[in-house]
């Protein structure tokens, strides 16, 4: 199957002959108009300008006059959004902004409510995206193509053809990023039981994706593994700063322990851990950062069927611990524990999930935050501060061996549910997947939904992928 044409998502278009429009931040405080420049308007007075989203156009200063709540991140980007409907009306199609502050918020902005997912539909004379900028951001484009791969529906983004977009991506950006894509056999051979234990529930083969990038040489790696020999053998040994591991379930049925209907619409964006966290690593190797990350991909989908798992079946995980799965629902914790156990293997001081991971992280916090959870308080906070920078926070909540009392199995060492605490236990549950390096697990299934439309889109926003680059960023320093 041939893969859709992701690059009209990323591409930004080329500065015109047309004239140039300034952008400008005004904050009203009582009768005053507060400006982002230092030019004195009469022309807000004029307007009477009221509303927090309003947006006034000067043509004889050429001048684009946009409201914020306030002079930050998220209100800039916000403002910046919500004035391309009026910039369109005027077919403005060039747009200088000056303050060095403003220029990622702005253009973050701008770029993700350009955003539009028109692949499937017959081709009309749909409206070009072709503002042009003065300033770029990558790690807005990247978060684009993660809201692409999220949106596009389970039938054309299964694991097989996710992998392929991974890889297609990958080389067409010309990246330094080395793309490994390993098959059932492999994944069979590597030992992960309870990665197979949701996989071989579909007729479509699980994937599993490794992505290395090496910023502080610029080099590029050879191998992870080698398969050759009886054994599987890690066969690099590169000291890395990070290494991510994201949940790639291109569509959540439930599997056995089936979904009710309504509750499997959003289910084709339950890979939206793996897409954030592939985005992040687009825009690092795009800005050449100076860091060494690892990413992990397990991908599959949760299917019933004659052979999926039953509720009650054990298996034993990569690390030898046993689980029974008493619910085939949860089956993001399964496909990262084993995730998590090859992370493992690898060198580094720290691992972090991403994954759309429990209904009540949702319950819990709502669209606003996603949930954080790690005991390391150096990453939370450099966390804090990507997110803060962003415009794009979380939420800490407690990651405690406390929790794996609710998981009491009869039989096995635990079972893959509890009946309380629903998203700290699922964090409890990964953390037994981990003994040797500080854990990061970020719960995104709240991001899923958005609060604000103009900017992220009604849904699969794509969030926190620029956090993550940020994060990133801040590791190389
Ligand atoms: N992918 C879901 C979590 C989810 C639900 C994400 C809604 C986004 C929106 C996950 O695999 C799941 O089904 N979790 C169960 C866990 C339960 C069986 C313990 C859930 O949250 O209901
Ligand atoms: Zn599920
Ligand atoms: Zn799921």
């Amino acid at each position: 199957m041939s893969l859709l044409d992701w690059k009209t998502i990323y591409n930004r278009p080329e500065k015109t002959n047309t004239p140039e429009y300034r952008l400008d931040f005004y904050k009203k405080e009582k009768d005053e108009y507060v400006l982002t420049s230092n030019v004195k308007s009469e022309y807000l007075k004029l307007k009477n300008a009221e509303k927090k989203d309003q947006t006034y156009i000067d043509e004889s200063q050429r001048i684009v006059y946009c409201a914020v709540e306030d002079f930050d991140y998220g209100s800039i980007r916000k403002a910046a959004a919500y004035s391309i409907k009026e910039i369109k009306k005027y077919g403005i199609d060039n747009i200088w902004i000056d303050d060095i502050e403003m220029k990622s918020a702005a253009a973050e902005g701008i770029i993700f409510t350009e955003f539009k997912y028109d692949f499937l539909k017959k081709k009309q004379e749909s409206e070009k995206n072709n503002l042009h900028l003065n300033v770029d951001s990558f790690k807005a484009r990247a978060q684009n193509i993660a809201r692409f791969l999220t949106m596009t529906p389970p039938n054309l983004m299964t694991p097989t053809l996710l992998s392929n977009y991974m890889e297609n991506i990958v080389h067409d950006l010309n990246l330094n990023i080395n793309v490994e894509i390993f098959d059932q056999a492999e994944i069979e051979k590597l030992d992960m039981n309870l990665f197979m234990s949701v996989a071989k529930g579909s007729e479509e083969k699980p994937k599993l994706v490794i992505l290395s990038y090496l910023g502080k040489t610029q080099s590029k790696i050879d191998k992870s593994l080698d398969f050759s020999q009886n054994s599987v053998k890690i066969t690099d040994t590169t000291e890395y700063d990070i290494i991510m591991v994201g949940k790639g379930i291109t569509f959540d049925s439930g599997g056995l322990s089936l979904k009710p209907p309504k509750s499997m619409f959003d289910m084709k964006g339950d890979m939206m851990g793996a897409a954030t966290i592939f985005g992040s690593l687009l825009a690092t190797a795009q800005e050449e950062l100076k860091v060494n990350v690892k990413v992990i991909i397990p991908i599959c989908e949760n299917l019933p069927s004659g052979k999926a798992s039953k509720p009650s079946d054990v298996v034993f995980g990569r690390n030898g611990k046993s689980v029974e799965i008493l619910n085939t629902d949860a089956e993001g914790r399964l496909i990262l524990a084993d995730g998590l156990n090859l992370a493992e293997e690898f060198s580094s001081k720290m691992i972090l999930t991403a994954s759309t991971l429990t209904g009540a992280a949702i319950v819990a916090l709502g669209n606003e935050y996603y949930a954080i959870y790690t005991n390391d308080d150096e990453i939370y906070n450099k966390i804090n501060i990507a997110g803060e920078k962003t415009a794009d926070i979380g939420w800490r909540m407690p990651l405690n061996k406390k929790y794996m009392k609710l998981m009491k199995s009869d039989v096995a060492d635990f079972a893959n549910v509890g009946f309380l605490a629903g998203s700290p236990t699922a964090a409890a549950f990964l953390n037994e997947f981990v003994e040797k390096k500080e854990f990061v697990h970020l719960d995104i299934a709240p991001m899923l939904d958005c609060d604000d439309i103009t900017v992220f889109g009604k849904k699969f926003g794509g969030r926190p992928c620029s956090m993550l680059y940020e994060l990133l960023k801040l590791l190389s320093l």
